[in-house]
């Protein structure tokens, strides 16, 4: 595959010293070697690509299961300094649906949906750094159709909405616009993201159930990013990363 590694590099470095873009044939997952790197000193911000990945990682300790070519997947490694942390997937997946195509809608707290089907996820993990804390963002977004694997919904893939745009011009899309959320973030919040975030809410104003047993209807992300959640007992506020929703 033939990636924009030199394009992105010109755009992004001078937003960012001493950022590199590096892409593999094949890793066990993005976010598990930018940690390991984290864990061994490595504290550059770069962009780590794999064509492939062996054990992709998703939330809540799922895999997310990608082959050669089918999907873009890869993490953005950089130390990050917010003043508060709540929000940030929610603002990643705005940059990234604001940067695919206007009907990618977003799944609080880190989905991107097409047609009520997932089409891509985002996992955040974090180390200890040196001033600041490690941040590693990882994306991963279906590219071409695949089977359902067993799942009662098949996942979207962006060639069904956005025929031709293959992984590495998704990514070229994206990078820029993901860096720029990432620092509009540390530097402000979720509070920028929060309206972009509700325009493309999948959940906006559907039943829903939290897997902590919860239901209600859901209305959009606070302030802080958390769900908004009219229940029996009042309006909730959903902030643990740890609840996952679906439409009930
Ligand atoms: C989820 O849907 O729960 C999140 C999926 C995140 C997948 C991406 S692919 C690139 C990066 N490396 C991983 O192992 N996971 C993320």
């Amino acid at each position: 595959m033939n990636w924009p590694a030199e394009a992105i590099w010109e755009a992004v470095a001078p937003l960012l010293p001493g950022f590199t873009v590096e892409v593999l044939p094949e890793l066990d997952s993005t976010n598990t070697e930018l940690m390991r790197r984290a864990r061994a000193g490595q504290f550059e911000p770069v962009l780590l690509v794999a064509e492939r990945q062996t054990a992709g990682r998703g939330r809540l300790g799922r895999s997310w299961h990608s082959g050669a070519g089918d999907a873009l997947t890869f993490s953005l490694g950089l130390p990050l300094a917010p003043a508060d942390w709540s929000g940030l997937s929610l603002a990643v997946g705005v940059a990234a649906a604001e940067a695919l195509h206007p009907d990618i809608r977003l799944k609080w707290p880190n989905d991107l949906w097409w047609q009520d089907r997932k089409l891509g996820g985002i996992l955040i993990e974090t180390a200890v750094g040196l001033q600041a804390r490690y941040a590693v963002i990882g994306i991963g977004v279906n590219i071409a159709a695949r089977p359902a694997d067993g799942l009662s919904t098949p996942p979207a893939a962006l060639q069904e909405l956005a025929p031709g745009l293959g992984a590495p011009a998704a990514l070229e899309r994206i990078a820029l616009p993901l860096v720029q959320a990432v620092q509009a973030f540390e530097q402000y919040g979720f509070a920028p993201f929060q309206a972009r975030f509700n325009a493309r809410d999948a959940l906006a104003d559907r039943a829903v159930k939290l897997s902590d047993g919860t239901s209600g209807t859901a209305h959009g992300a606070s302030e802080s990013g958390a769900l908004l959640v009219h229940t029996a007992a009042g309006m909730a506020a959903v902030t643990s990363s740890e609840v996952s929703v679906r439409p009930a």
